[in-house]
């Protein structure tokens, strides 16, 4: 095999070289966007004059034919040409001869692959925020059809306040909406052209930028042809993104795996997205949530590869930023995965209304509202606190809670509790007292998923 781009050579690439150096194996996936690019290109030096209309028209028709092969698998990716830019050119030129050999005038691979990436970003942060909008649809049809449960609130993994399970799960909703709103907000970075860049200073040829921007749907073009082909802010800006929504995943992953421990039993999670034990045949596991656990810090490793590729690199294209790919392909498919696998895990949880309810009267979750309410019959707050934690004391030395303790029992401790205590001591009562926006209480938390429905559906329209 003789050398690519070898006429200023000798000698061959050694075998270890090529290795080394090729990313067809990686890069591939990006022909689509590959050709799009040089689709636009190839019209802008035809209709600038710069190659002739009939070349335009021929490169344009052989590069089509070179998708469709792909696409029906019949292209033979080489590794000797290195990259997915090279087995297209040489592909197109095996097709059309001479006019192929014109599409790279005026242009470099550096401001190629810029264009390439940020064409396929593009499309990969319209299917992030539609996935992360069907994960939250998800939380929300889980919500609705659970209004009246209640659990407990944690703090420090203690039981702290009884709150609605939709209010908690509403919690995640608010989450996947801001990753939303972060992946929207990026793309307006990402969505602008760099070809016309060359390879770091721009081209002499009379190109078009805009017309070439405008073809592809960009916004506009970037600023300067040096930052352009060097600039990789907006990979770290994704995978960054990609790592919050796997935080994100990842907390919600490790409720899920709490609640379905026996000692917990708020949720069973369907056949679907559990596995068995190859030795314990009791056992019902989890596995889903533990991967996307998992799986977080694989997204992690790709942001830290990232940013520890970028920091020593000077202007403008290295060959060191061939290596952003693996990683950013590998978070990107991955936070895909994990969101569209929990959108389609969520309905399959049952909610256990028993063991939430009993976990809510075994907490002395009620404790803060008891205060509460004595300081509302005149005895301050300080006081208030020392009297109930005197009753909390002696419902653990009698084995009872505090809803349940007689009226009696309370008033041996202070003459102000009253008939109503009990009613007031109810978990409803306490998540209905929590009555701002904001608050737990099923007022609010029904106009909380009715907005955020309606939040859902401007984004969608
Ligand atoms: N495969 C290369 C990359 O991903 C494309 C750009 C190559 N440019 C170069 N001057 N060798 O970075």
């Amino acid at each position: 095999m003789s050398k690519l781009w070898g006429g200023r050579f000798e000698g061959a690439t050694d075998a270890l070289v090529e290795a080394l150096g090729e990313s067809v194996s990686f890069d591939a996936r990006l022909a689509p966007w590959d050709i799009q690019g040089s689709l636009a290109h190839a019209a802008m030096l035809g209709s600038c004059g710069i190659i002739s209309e009939a070349d335009a028209a021929t490169i344009q028709s052989g590069l089509k034919e070179v998708l469709a092969d792909i696409e029906a698998g019949k292209l033979a990716w080489d590794p000797a040409l290195e990259d997915v830019h090279t087995n297209i050119e040489v592909a197109l030129v095996a097709k059309v001869g001479d006019a192929g050999k014109r599409l790279h005038t005026g242009r470099s691979r550096n401001d190629q692959i810029a264009t390439d990436v940020r064409l396929w970003m593009r499309e990969q942060i319209d299917s992030i925020v539609t996935l992360l909008a069907r994960l939250q649809e998800a939380l929300l049809d889980c919500a609705e059809s659970h209004q009246d449960l209640i659990l407990p609130g944690y703090t420090h993994l203690q039981p702290a306040q009884p709150v609605l399970l939709a209010h908690h799960l509403l919690a995640y909703v608010e989450m996947f909406h801001r990753d939303a709103e972060r992946f929207r907000e990026l793309r307006r970075r990402v969505n602008v052209l760099p070809l016309g860049s060359a390879a770091l200073a721009g081209t002499p040829y009379p190109i078009d930028r805009e017309q070439v921007a405008r073809e592809l749907g960009f916004d506009g073009i970037t600023r300067n042809s040096m930052d352009a082909v060097a600039d990789r802010d907006h990979l770290i800006e994704f995978v960054s993104d990609g790592a919050l929504v796997m935080m994100h995943l990842s907390r919600i992953s490790e409720e899920l795996i709490l609640w379905s421990c026996p000692q917990f039993g708020f949720i069973e999670i369907g056949d679907a997205f559990t596995t068995g034990s190859s030795i314990m045949p009791q056992k019902k596991n989890p596995d889903v949530a533990e991967l996307v656990r998992g799986k977080t810090g694989r997204v992690y490793g790709d942001l830290n590869a990232l940013l520890t590729l970028m920091k020593g690199v000077p202007m403008t294209y290295n060959r060191d930023l061939q290596e952003d790919k693996e990683p950013l392909f590998d978070a990107s498919d991955t936070v895909q995965l994990c969101l569209e696998v929990y959108a389609r895990m969520l309905p399959a949880i049952s909610f256990n209304r028993e063991a939430m309810a009993e976990a809510t009267l075994a907490g002395f979750m009620e404790a803060t509202d008891l205060a509460d309410y004595l300081v509302t019959r005149g005895v301050p707050f300080r006081e208030a606190h020392g009297i109930v934690g005197q009753v909390v004391r002696h419902c653990l030395a009698t084995e009872n809670t505090l809803p349940r303790l007689p009226l009696q029992e309370y008033q041996r401790f202070s003459p102000h509790f009253g008939d109503d205590i009990h009613s007031f001591l109810q978990a409803e009562t306490l998540v209905a007292r929590r009555n701002h926006p904001g608050g737990t209480a099923p007022v609010q938390v029904h106009q909380a998923l009715h907005n955020a429905r309606e939040r859902l559906a401007a984004y969608r329209g």
